[in-house]
């Protein structure tokens, strides 16, 4: 990966996510024996409480982390945003199950430009996406322009574990060796469990990552860590 420019980086992600996304969500459940919907709810109670009006989820996927942010009072309706047609294909057959089809848009396009206009959502979630971008700083400032005065950008991610005790040394390891087992195994695709480990020990650490919100403008961020401290929720307000 590291021999790739931005555009090929992206293109391999992009075919990544449309080979394994039928398999998406059972792998993020075997992965996170099922927590992953806990940690999406609680990361769109911090970015909605409080606010009225539409909310935009970037890098949507399936769509999980757009149906939490429908299905809450604040929310008048729900765009969700990702790079992948395979992946939007199964956000809007599920949207369509879950009746929320009604409440929810789902579009085709890239985080590092957004096709919104300044100022028109109350928060812009992104889950287990930021990891994925090319330009970590346009991506953050794209949010923080499409969200209007007093809204909020909240992001749900694996972060590289920080500090000296077991933990920081031992899961790390579980991630470099189980994650792709478990990728081939339900999958069928080792090469992209293979490369999850290897964005996490790439990404930020959750303090560095406080630190690309701050620079992108916003104002009272905040994390909380959650899964053993491998996974975080980080939380920003436009001035
Ligand atoms: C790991 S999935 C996360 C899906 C969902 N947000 C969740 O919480 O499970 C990452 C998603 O990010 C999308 N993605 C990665 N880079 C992107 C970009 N630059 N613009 C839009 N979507 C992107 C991929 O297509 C993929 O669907």
């Amino acid at each position: 990966m590291a021999h790739l420019t931005g555009q090929e980086r992206a293109r391999y992600v992009k075919r990544m996510f449309a080979r394994i996304s039928r398999r998406y969500d059972l792998l993020n459940t075997v992965m996170t024996g099922g927590r992953h919907y806990a940690w999406r709810k609680r990361a769109t109670r911090m970015a909605v409480e409080g606010l009225r009006g539409p909310a935009l989820d970037i890098a949507t996927g399936t769509g999980d982390f757009a149906f939490d942010l429908a299905r809450r009072p604040e929310v008048t309706g729900v765009v969700g945003l990702d790079f992948t047609r395979d992946m939007l294909t199964l956000a809007n057959g599920k949207a369509n199950r879950q009746k929320l089809s009604n409440l929810t848009t789902f579009a085709a396009g890239d985080a590092h430009a957004l096709p919104f206009t300044d100022d028109q959502f109350i928060c812009a979630t992104v889950g287990f996406g930021i990891r994925n971008f090319i330009d970590l700083p346009t991506a953050l400032r794209e949010m923080v322009r499409v969200v209007r005065s007093g809204g909020r950008v909240v992001s749900l991610e694996i972060v590289r574990m920080e500090g000296r005790g077991l933990m920081p040394k031992l899961l790390p390891l579980h991630f470099r060796y189980v994650t792709p087992w478990l990728g081939s195994l339900i999958a069928r695709d080792r090469e992209a469990y293979t490369y999850l480990p290897k964005s996490v020990e790439n990404f930020l650490s959750a303090t560095e990552l406080d630190q690309a919100m701050r620079d992108s403008g916003l104002q009272n961020i905040r994390h909380k860590k959650l899964g053993l401290g491998t996974v975080a929720i980080h939380i920003g307000e436009k001035p």
